[in-house]
């Protein structure tokens, strides 16, 4: 258990082709900060498997390819088996984030695939309760998303798309995300279920 907040990490681990994901990544980051919680930006191809094992929190986020998470969001998970094995991320807290060219784009798909790969490891799954304030591109959680965070960007580049109320709700996504770690922190981390 840690012993303190300094204690505390959130990893951030996302895959992101053109840079739009990534963008959501950093401004989820940028509101873990705001807590004081240590946080690192992990791309899927450049991993820091000690710092994600460290960790009592992992936040998971794919660009959405072909209604599902990439393909390579898909080999990050599947290289994760050992760990499942060991139940290593056993009582971590997990979230989720999916990036879209739809509106929809079915991210849910996606935030329920990332649900179901924590809910494999052992993880405790935390969601998204932060109330929609309206639907249009200034507007927090205007996805109206529950299970974790949707946003969604148009074919320009990460500076200007997804819009600034996606990149406010993602910031607050982080808040959230951090107060809740400093709330309850995972007391049983790091268990081992395995049947004996
Ligand atoms: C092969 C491929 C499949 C895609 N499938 C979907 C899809 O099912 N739904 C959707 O809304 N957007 C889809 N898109 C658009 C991507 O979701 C969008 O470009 C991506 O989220 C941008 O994120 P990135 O800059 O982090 O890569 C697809 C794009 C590609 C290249």
């Amino acid at each position: 258990m840690p012993a303190s907040l300094q204690d505390l990490k959130i990893a951030v681990i996302y895959h992101s082709n053109y840079g739009h994901t990534k963008r959501v990544a950093e401004a989820i980051a940028e509101g873990v900060e705001r807590q004081r919680v240590a946080v690192k930006i992990l791309d899927i191809h450049q991993m820091d498997w000690e710092f994600a094992d460290a960790a009592q929190m992992i936040v998971f986020g794919s660009a959405v390819y072909m209604g599902s998470v990439t393909a390579d969001f898909k080999a990050f998970m599947d290289s994760t088996s050992q760990r499942w094995f060991h139940r290593n991320w056993q009582g971590k807290w997990a979230a989720g984030f999916a990036n879209s060219g739809g509106l929809s784009g079915d991210k849910l798909s996606v935030l329920q695939q990332i649900c179901l790969f924590a809910m494999q490891h052992g993880m405790n799954w935390a969601g998204f309760p932060i109330m929609p304030t309206g639907h249009s591109s200034n507007d927090i959680n205007r996805l109206s998303s529950f299970i974790g965070l949707m946003t969604q960007s148009i074919d320009a580049p990460p500076e200007q798309t997804p819009c600034r109320g996606d990149i406010q709700t993602a910031e607050k996504f982080g808040e959230h995300l951090a107060e809740l770690l400093i709330a309850q922190p995972p007391k049983t981390y790091p268990s081992k279920l395995h049947p004996s």
